[in-house]
């Protein structure tokens, strides 16, 4: 265990996993407006939509419209999430910075989300990534279910495993896992880490913690324990894979800039910025979102 890292890349996942699992609809020209106030915080990174199946995430059925019509921010990544080569192609044709690939450590979740066993997944992902890499794009694979399945239960650092070294032995630059149904605690969190750092070095991991039961925060100090520096969240805690019964929203950005900033780690993110684009999107979506932070300033004022 070390000492806490001196800057943490926050990568803001509001925009796709945040709106996937809402229900209702938010206008193309809104997302718009959202993405681009996101631009202006400081984060680093956008993953502001997927170019995945309509069918599958009607919430994002506009992505190639709002991949045209967002305003750029040079310093900002953009980034989607693209399952196969039309999306792939789709992406492109958005002008993506990068892509993330997807699929779960657990046979049944990658079934029931990308309706594929995991070896039938990879050569699809591997073509994905190769085609990524050749247009010269940043390529980040997610991992899900790296602690449990909502079908299987407990998943084991071996399985988990085995996913990593065949996503980056495919080429891609770095692996984000995912709590998707948020049950880790830290132990568990310790155990993963502890095997995954034996093979590849922290710069190529990042963690994507849903927070169900209010564990995310003490998972990403353990975390950071470990040298790692890299974490993905949501505006206000939105979030949540639909094909993932019982999962909660991501752990949320507010909630998450108040730990970094009061432990003294710089991020470059104006918390502010992040609070207007939580309060913005909390009166689109016309409910209560669940980050603290952002409750608690909302009615400070
Ligand atoms: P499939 O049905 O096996 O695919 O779905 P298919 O190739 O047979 O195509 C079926 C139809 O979809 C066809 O249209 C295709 O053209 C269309 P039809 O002929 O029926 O009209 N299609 C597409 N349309 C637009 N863009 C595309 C695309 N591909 C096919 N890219 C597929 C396979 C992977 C496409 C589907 O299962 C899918 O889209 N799944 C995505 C589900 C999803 O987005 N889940 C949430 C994101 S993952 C997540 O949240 C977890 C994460 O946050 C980490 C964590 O928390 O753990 C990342
Ligand atoms: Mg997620």
């Amino acid at each position: 265990m070390g000492r806490f890292p001196d800057f943490v890349q926050i990568k803001e996942v509001g925009p796709r996993d945040g709106l996937q699992n809402e229900k209702k609809w938010i206008s193309t020209e809104d997302k718009v407006t959202w993405i681009d106030m996101l631009s202006e915080s400081g984060v680093r990174e956008i993953e502001y939509t997927s170019f995945v199946s309509p069918k599958m995430i009607p919430a994002l059925s506009d992505s190639r419209k709002v991949g045209k019509q967002i305003k750029r921010n040079p310093k900002v990544m953009y980034s989607a999430l693209v399952p196969n080569r039309k999306g792939l192609e789709y992406a492109l044709e958005a002008e993506i910075d990068g892509a993330s690939i997807f699929m779960s450590a657990s046979e049944s979740h990658n079934l029931k989300n990308i309706n594929k066993t995991i070896d039938a997944t990879f050569p699809v992902l591997h073509d994905v990534v190769r085609e990524a890499k050749n247009a010269d794009k940043r390529v980040t694979g997610y991992i899900s279910t790296v602690f449990a399945c909502p079908y299987e239960g407990p998943i084991s650092p071996e399985q988990v495993l085995k996913v990593c070294d065949k996503l980056l032995e495919s080429g891609v630059d770095d692996l984000s896992l995912g709590d998707t149904i948020g049950t880790a605690v830290p132990t568990q969190v310790e155990l993963l880490l502890e095997e995954l750092l034996k093979r590849y070095p922290k710069e190529k991991l990042i963690l994507h913690f849903h927070d169900t039961r209010g564990m995310a925060i003490a998972n990403i100090m353990t975390a950071m324990h470990y040298g790692i520096n890299r974490f993905d969240s949501t505006v206000g805690g939105l979030g949540g894979c639909p094909y993932a019964p019982g999962a909660a929203g991501n752990v949320a950005t507010n909630d998450v800039l108040y730990l970094l900033h009061g432990l003294g780690i710089n991020t470059g993110i104006k918390e502010k910025k992040i609070q207007d684009a939580g309060e913005y999107i909390q009166r689109k979506l016309e409910k209560t979102l669940p980050s603290r932070s952002l409750a608690y300033l909302a009615n400070a004022q």
